[in-house]
């Protein structure tokens, strides 16, 4: 396919786009994030001074990806505890405020077991405070470093997988500095390919329906300065079979004990089409999202979501009210149902690699899987 449709944009700004930040005003600390549902049109940032702040950014996306909510977690916590609310009560509401990514859960109960530790061990609650915040700062950068890792990994196995260079890669969702204290997972990977000057395109699914891919991965990738392309989540069968995919490269919500995959809805398509057409389907996650403790894929809670984020076209400088309206353009009639699960989940067999800051696992199997996360510090 010609390279007509590749990006021809001057985007000079730099590549890393810091989504999350601590910062302590005089009026006291607060929690800054990029606000995700208004990019590529504006860069606004929302500034949360409490955990239920926090919590509704989650839920509408303001912050969102499987690390970074790890680490938006973990700050909610150092939040609430260094202005004076209940821990316990903004830990719960933190790690409930969506069900699939593990690590929201993962980072909020790193955070708030500093604070209990720093009580149980006789500090005060300022001490304790301070220690949820140093455990949230930590894994910030635990998960800088794990990018850079899997970067590494990742550009490893590709070009062990494919020799020749001149990958055409294919992602979906977003995974790049926005969802990450680094340069992401997937993301990551394609960038140190585009740097080590072996990515000839980076085909970007659009990911219907909140449009992660169009808004936020064809954002990411304009400003890396690579070649890339978007295309509807149903063009993905048709680059297949014209042979313009080398590998498909996506990240995860949660990776259960057996190595079954959860990621946005639209990942298992293409695992199906990956098989179909021969092509590797490489999954890079940070360790931190392998959940030893869910056992399969059947095994996980589904995030489902509201209807109107089918029904409508949401455009985030559009914004529509009424009773049931989600702020977008009607693309159905009025009442329309809809199904919108937010993930999917791939099974290990169509998985051919999983690709971690520890290491790459390929074969995907429990035992593999578990010795790679033996290795990290952390578990
Ligand atoms: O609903 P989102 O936008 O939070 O979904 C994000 C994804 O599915 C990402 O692909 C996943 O979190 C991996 S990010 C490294």
């Amino acid at each position: 396919m010609a390279d007509q449709y590749a990006y021809s944009g001057d985007d000079k700004r730099p590549t890393e786009i810091p989504a999350i930040r601590w910062e302590e005003p005089p009026e006291g600390p607060v929690l800054v994030l990029l606000d995700q549902t208004r990019l590529p049109v504006e860069e606004v940032e929302l500034v949360c001074t409490d955990a239920p702040a926090l919590v509704e950014a989650i839920r509408s996306l303001a912050v969102r990806g499987a690390p970074l909510l790890g680490i938006a977690g973990a700050y909610g916590v150092a939040l609430a505890a260094v202005r004076g609310f209940d821990v316990e009560e903004a830990a719960a509401a933190l790690a409930s405020a969506r069900p699939t990514a593990v690590n929201l859960a993962v980072g909020v109960r790193r955070a708030q077991a500093a604070h209990e530790a720093a009580l149980a061990k006789g500090g005060d609650i300022r001490q304790a405070a301070a220690a949820a915040l140093a455990a949230a700062r930590q894994l910030h950068r635990e998960d800088a470093e794990a990018s850079a890792r899997m970067a590494e990994h990742g550009l490893a196995l590709l070009d062990e997988l494919l020799p020749g260079g001149g990958h055409r890669i294919l992602t979906h969702c977003n995974t790049g500095s926005l969802v990450s204290g680094g340069e992401g997972t997937a993301f990551a990977v394609a960038l140190a390919a585009h740097r080590a000057g072996r990515l000839r395109r980076l085909w970007v699914d659009e990911t219907r329906p909140l449009l992660q891919g169009a808004r936020l991965t064809a954002y990411e990738a304009a400003r890396s300065g690579m070649a890339y392309t978007l295309l509807t989540d149903n063009a993905a069968g048709s680059l297949f079979a014209a042979g313009e995919v080398d590998a498909v490269l996506i990240g995860a919500d949660r990776i259960t004990a057996d190595g079954s995959v959860a990621n946005k809805i639209g990942s298992y398509p293409l695992a199906v089409l990956a098989r179909y057409h021969h092509v590797p389907f490489i999954v890079v996650a940070p360790v931190t999202t392998v959940d030893a403790d869910t056992p399969d894929g059947a095994s996980i809670e589904v995030e489902q979501r509201a209807g109107h984020e089918v029904t409508e076209f949401v455009a985030p400088q559009v914004p529509v009210t009424g009773a049931e309206a989600g702020g977008g353009i009607p693309v159905a009639p009025l009442g329309t149902q809809a199904y919108n699960p937010a993930f999917d989940v791939t099974p290990p067999e169509l998985v051919t690699a999983i690709v971690t800051e520890e290491g790459a696992v390929s074969p995907v199997t429990a035992e593999a899987l578990a010795e790679v996360c033996a290795r990290s510090r952390r578990v």
